[in-house]
């Protein structure tokens, strides 16, 4: 499975493994793999910590860290302190207090700070964090990684990659000096286009030859993984198989959800952020869904409003309202096990896949 991209970064296996849970990224490095840490939301402080965490346990290891810098946002036009704040209608205040009524959830004021809204600045202040520690890669999605910060990654010796649901944006993001693009289709947890990854790795391959692509999005088995680079990826980026692994801190009714979920049970909602987002679906996500309800804001501001509610939710682990970015990749994945044995297991599915092919093909099979 070694492509050249595990020579420019240094890991045993093209998988990439996306996860907000240090143990997990660290986990997946530790098997071979690539762990990427998202960093969505953590203060400088807060990354500083969980990437010295990470460095201790991967040892030289390479891993990455993934954060959300949009290239457009409203902050770009009200930058004054409070003004986007004032921007959040009291209905739709009220919306989401009554919908945590009805299942019993209280919003603490104390706890109300529990998730971190990002911006754009709070952003910009992790990459410092990231070149100082020993990060092989900085991943961005939501539109083209700024120049600067490019360069700036390039000067510490730190590869950039970005997240894209377009040959158009991928070309873009090329044009700005990014040396991994992510073709992320439609399946896929988190936000999303929607051009399914079997469209879309090709056209992205061919568009930004020969930049390395991944190809992400419903990708949960070794099958899948032959399929991609047969399509011309280097490697695959992963995101919803590590929600369940026996490392994750993903709380037990969700693992559980998530376990019993298929392929039906996600939906692309802008109820948490403003953008569109593949979520599983939950009594959070129907509400939104429901006449009567208001849109969601546009970014940032729908995720202001939403995250000191989902970050209680989580908190609480309320059965009928969590919810969490999964894709249509979740109804493959039914048992925990633990990141090495994911791993393991792709890499011997992948194998198996191979032989099948070439033995379809009336060809030798691999030994
Ligand atoms: C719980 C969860 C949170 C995610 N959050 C982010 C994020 O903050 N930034 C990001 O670039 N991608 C995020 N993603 C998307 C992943 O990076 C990845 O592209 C996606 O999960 C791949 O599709 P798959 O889930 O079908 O494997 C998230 C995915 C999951 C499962």
């Amino acid at each position: 499975m070694r492509t050249s991209l595990c020579d420019i970064l240094g890991m045993e296996y093209p998988i990439f493994a996306f996860s907000h849970c240090r143990d997990v990224a660290a986990a997946v490095t530790n098997a071979g793999g690539f762990g990427v840490y998202g960093a969505l939301g953590s203060t400088p402080e807060h990354l500083d910590e969980q990437l010295r965490w990470i460095d201790e346990q991967v040892r030289g290891r390479p891993y990455g860290v993934d954060i959300v810098l949009p290239a457009r946002s409203l902050e770009d036009d009200h930058p004054a302190p409070g003004a986007l704040e004032a921007m959040i209608p009291d209905a739709n205040r009220a919306f989401v207090v009554e919908l945590l009524d009805r299942h019993g959830v209280r919003l603490e004021a104390a706890r109300s700070d529990a998730g971190r809204v990002s911006s754009k600045a709070a952003e910009r202040e992790l990459v410092d964090v990231v070149v100082a520690h020993r990060a092989r890669m900085l991943v961005n999605a939501l539109g083209p990684m700024p120049v600067d910060i490019v360069e700036r990654c390039h000067d510490a010796g730190v590869r950039v990659g970005a997240l894209v649901g377009t040959a158009r944006h991928a070309e873009k993001q090329v044009a700005n000096g990014v040396d991994v693009i992510v073709a992320q289709g439609t399946e896929a947890a988190g936000h999303t286009g929607e051009i399914s990854t079997m469209v879309l790795v090709p056209q992205v391959v061919d568009a930004v030859a020969p930049t390395p692509v991944l190809a992400a999005g419903g990708i949960a088995s070794g099958r899948q993984i032959a399929a991609a680079l047969a399509l011309g990826a280097q490697g695959v980026w992963t995101g919803s198989l590590w929600l369940t692994v026996v490392e994750s801190d993903t709380g037990p009714a969700l693992k559980d959800k998530i376990l019993a979920a298929s392929s039906s049970d996600t939906v692309r909602t802008r109820s948490v952020t403003g953008k569109p987002n593949r979520f599983l679906r939950s009594a959070w996500t129907e509400a939104w869904d429901q006449a009567g309800a208001p849109a969601p804001l546009p970014w940032p501001l729908q995720m202001m409003l939403t995250t000191p509610a989902i970050s209680r939710i989580m908190q609480l682990d309320e059965p009928a309202l969590v919810t969490t970015s999964v894709g249509q990749g979740v109804g493959l994945v039914h048992a925990p096990r633990t990141a090495r044995a994911v791993v393991i297991g792709l890499v011997e599915e992948f194998v198996d896949a191979a032989a099948t092919v070439a033995a379809l093909l009336g060809g030798a099979a691999p030994a």
